[in-house]
């Protein structure tokens, strides 16, 4: 049995949503997995852990400056062990952008970080236009126009793979 730290970077929920699947998931192969936000200013000794993961998800085309921070200051820790890092966004909701070596989100994080994580993944997200700001709402629609999305204002819908999200927590478990 391994004990696994998932550290989440997160705005809204939904990577938190399917950090709880990759849990759902090690656990039924009978390793423990513990959830952290990355933010949290009291964060687990990684140590103290077999494997690590970090899932973040991106706004406005970045993932959130606490997860390059954390990487910066850990990545010899980091490689020290199994690990692995997923990528939550929009734009992979498009097939032909929707793995490691196409999403150009994941692309250009992976440039700008020393640390190459052991395993990938991108997933889809959510999109929530009635839970966004009216700025957001506006940006989003307008993105969506451009990129041939939903731009009703009363879409809510998941674009997430679960069965991708179910597979990626299998390759964790065998790291
Ligand atoms: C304000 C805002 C900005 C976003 N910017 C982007 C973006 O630039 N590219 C993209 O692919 N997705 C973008 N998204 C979509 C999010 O990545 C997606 O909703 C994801 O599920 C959010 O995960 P979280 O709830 O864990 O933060 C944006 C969402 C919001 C609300």
């Amino acid at each position: 049995m391994a004990s696994i730290l998932i550290l989440y970077s997160t705005t809204d929920g939904h990577t938190v949503k399917i950090c709880r699947r990759l849990q759902e998931r090690v656990e039924q192969d009978g390793h423990q997995a513990t959830l952290v936000s990355i933010a949290d200013p009291s964060l687990p000794d990684l140590d103290a852990f077999d494997k690590v993961v970090i899932g973040a998800s991106i706004r406005y085309g970045r993932h959130g400056k606490a997860v390059v921070d954390f990487i910066k200051r850990n990545r010899q820790l980091l490689e020290r062990k199994p690990n692995a890092f997923f990528s939550v966004n929009i734009v992979a909701r498009k097939p032909e952008k929707s793995e490691p070596e196409t999403n150009p989100y994941l692309c250009k994080f992976l440039r700008q970080i020393a640390w190459r994580p052991g395993k990938l993944a991108v997933f889809a997200g959510k999109l929530d236009y009635p839970k966004c700001r009216p700025f957001d709402r506006f940006m989003i629609r307008l993105i969506m126009r451009v990129t041939r999305g939903p731009t009703d204002p009363a879409t809510v819908v998941e674009f997430t793979d679960w069965k991708k999200v179910e597979a990626f927590g299998q390759v964790i478990s065998g790291m």
